[in-house]
């Protein structure tokens, strides 16, 4: 029993009234730490990728038009989101050859949402999803907030990027997994499955009963012929769900709106949407006004994408000749996405990447991601943006190139 005001504490102050998947370390690493430390002037920065800050030109006139509709003041609670906004949806995914009809099409604010609704939808607590190394960092967040591990499966750079089939095969076997995790283009890699790589995993999927989950979020920044890529949309033989959203789709992460696409065989792809519309029905996420103004701004999105596409284009051909032998730097040529791997000469003594982004940024005043952050193993890799506007990054790169050569 408490007796005085101030040996009270509230119940939601109590330590051990937090719960474990929430108890992760906000102890900044050295390079945020190394950035804080420094006053002055901010680095030359190949590291952001808001795409709303990058100096890129916008529709402004059309994308605000849209959005103040008469209808945006109207609310219908729909949880995979409107009819209109849906085949919208479909009918922009059906102009890439990913066929997938709006009724088994769902919204949500984010993909990062539309994880955490599939691993909902396929995990129980304890159970696990497999994901690729190197990736994002956000899904150990995204998993781990659902209850679920992951187990990781490699992929491989030997002159292009490839699949690491047995440790594919290793990471499904671990107990507990429910969903495979593809990512094509793969953020940072660049790196697009093979046909025959999709193939086999779909295959997999298909034998474990694993659901299959693509992130195609990247799919419209291709760096090379688009000819042998294949979505998961194309996949019959196993559940799949393909993911995709306007944050990179159109460079609107503000809207909050991306989607989940379903497929395969139809007696699961009913179950998974009878399932899934219980958890989108229990939040209701996406914003009315941006449903309403989704068929306009997907037509206006390829004229966005192409100017993208061009910078996306001009920095890599900078990191080309900035790095071209005999510089002690390699480039991991990407093949669709927004970022940029370079190889760099190992360093003695600390995580090598690490130790070259923070000589970077004290001596060039250049500020990159040590690969690390994306779990790359073995030698010293860096992640540069190639969003970053093309004077930078060519300055950038021209920094690193310099120092390499040192
Ligand atoms: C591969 C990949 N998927 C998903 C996301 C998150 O996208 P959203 O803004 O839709 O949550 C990111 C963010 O950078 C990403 O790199």
């Amino acid at each position: 029993m408490t007796t005085s005001e101030e040996s009270y504490t509230p119940p939601s102050l109590r330590p051990n009234s937090f719960s474990r998947r929430t108890g992760w370390s906000n102890r900044p690493n050295e390079l945020s730490r190394a950035l804080a430390r420094r006053g002055g002037a901010p680095p030359l920065d190949l590291t952001a990728t808001n795409p709303t800050e990058a100096g890129l030109a916008y529709d402004g006139d059309r994308i605000r038009a849209a959005l103040s509709s008469g209808a945006a003041l109207r609310y219908r609670p729909e949880p995979f989101g409107l009819p209109a906004a849906r085949a919208a949806v479909s009918a922009s995914l059906a102009a890439q050859g990913r066929a997938v009809p709006p009724e088994r099409i769902a919204l949500t604010a984010s993909t990062s949402e539309a994880y955490g609704f599939l691993f909902k939808l396929m995990g129980d607590p304890g159970d696990a999803a497999a994901i690729p190394a190197p990736s994002y960092p956000l899904f150990d967040y995204l998993a781990e907030l659902e209850g679920l591990s992951l187990a990781r499966y490699r992929l491989v750079h030997e002159g292009d990027w490839r699949l690491d089939r047995d440790s594919f095969d290793e990471a499904l076997s671990q107990p507990g997994v429910r969903a495979a995790i593809a990512i094509q283009p793969n953020n940072p890699t660049g790196s697009v499955l093979g046909e025959d790589e999709l193939d086999f995993i779909a295959g997999r999927c298909r034998e474990r009963g694993v659901a299959l989950v693509s992130d195609e979020v990247f799919w419209e920044y291709p760096l090379e012929s688009t000819a042998r890529w294949k979505s998961a949309a194309s996949v019959a033989d196993c559940l799949s769900f393909t993911l995709g959203g306007l944050s990179k789709l159109a460079g609107l992460p503000q809207l909050k709106l991306a989607w989940i696409a379903v497929a395969g065989p139809d007696g699961l792809v009913d179950e998974a949407l009878g399932r899934l519309e219980l958890v989108a029905d229990s939040y209701l996420s996406v914003a009315s006004p941006v449903q309403e103004a989704l068929p306009e701004i997907l037509a206006l999105a390829p004229a966005f994408q192409a100017r993208l596409r061009e910078r996306l284009s001009l920095n890599l051909a900078a990191a080309g000749r900035a790095f071209a032998p005999p510089s002690p730097v390699s480039l991991l040529r990407p093949q669709g996405g927004w970022s940029l791997v370079v190889r760099v000469p190992r360093l003695a003594g600390r995580e090598s990447g690490e130790a070259w982004a923070l000589a970077l940024l004290e001596r060039d005043d250049l500020l990159v991601q040590p690969g690390y952050f994306y779990d790359f193993e073995g030698e010293a890799y860096l992640v540069l943006s190639l969003l970053t506007p093309p004077e930078l990054f060519a300055e950038g790169v021209r920094r690193l190139a310099a120092r390499a050569a040192d």
